[in-house]
């Protein structure tokens, strides 16, 4: 599967939009997404295939050193091929040459998403209770931490 990945920009907005819908339960919508894309402190990148597909795509939000991973997804039809680890190493690059570490929550049901976690080094941290409400769920806090070089 060819794929690069490229900065999101407003031509992925319905696509993402859609595996949005596919992949979550409170999806965000196109609009906001739009006003992610505006935001300096927020780097959003797309893996897309040669015909413009998006294939998944994920968002960190970093302030000053501190990094967070807000999103990562993956068209439900283009799973387990690698491209989710592919968008987090290149955020795992991005960390290490500008931040101090960087940071997660995800549902301790998310058995797919941990795996992904811990195989690119990402340790559990801690727990907040009953974090997802609906579900009476539980989320994981996972870190991974850099290198300082200064
Ligand atoms: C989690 C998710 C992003 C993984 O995307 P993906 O492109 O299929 O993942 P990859 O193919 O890059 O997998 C990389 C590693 O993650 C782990 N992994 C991914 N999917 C897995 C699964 N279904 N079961 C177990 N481990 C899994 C494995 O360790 C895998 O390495 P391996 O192939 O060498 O075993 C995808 O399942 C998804 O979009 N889920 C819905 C959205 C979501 O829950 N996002 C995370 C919370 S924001």
């Amino acid at each position: 599967m060819n794929y690069k990945l490229v900065p999101m920009d407003k031509s992925h907005l319905s696509q993402v939009e859609a595996i949005e819908r596919a992949c979550f339960s409170h999806p965000w919508s196109a609009a906001l997404l739009e006003q992610e894309l505006y935001n300096d402190m927020i780097s959003l990148v797309v893996a897309e295939g040669e015909d413009g597909t998006v294939l998944g795509y994920g968002e960190v939000r970093a302030i000053l050193d501190e990094g967070t991973l807000e999103k990562i997804a993956v068209a439900p039809q283009f799973r387990r091929q690698g491209v989710a680890e592919e968008i987090l190493k290149s955020y795992l690059r991005l960390g290490q040459a500008h931040l101090a570490f960087l940071t997660l929550e995800v549902r301790e049901s998310n058995a797919p998403a941990i795996a992904l976690y811990e195989k690119l080094g990402f340790r559990e941290v801690g727990r907040r209770k009953n974090y997802y409400r609906e579900e009476h769920e539980d989320a994981l806090l996972m870190t991974v931490e850099f290198e300082r070089h200064d």
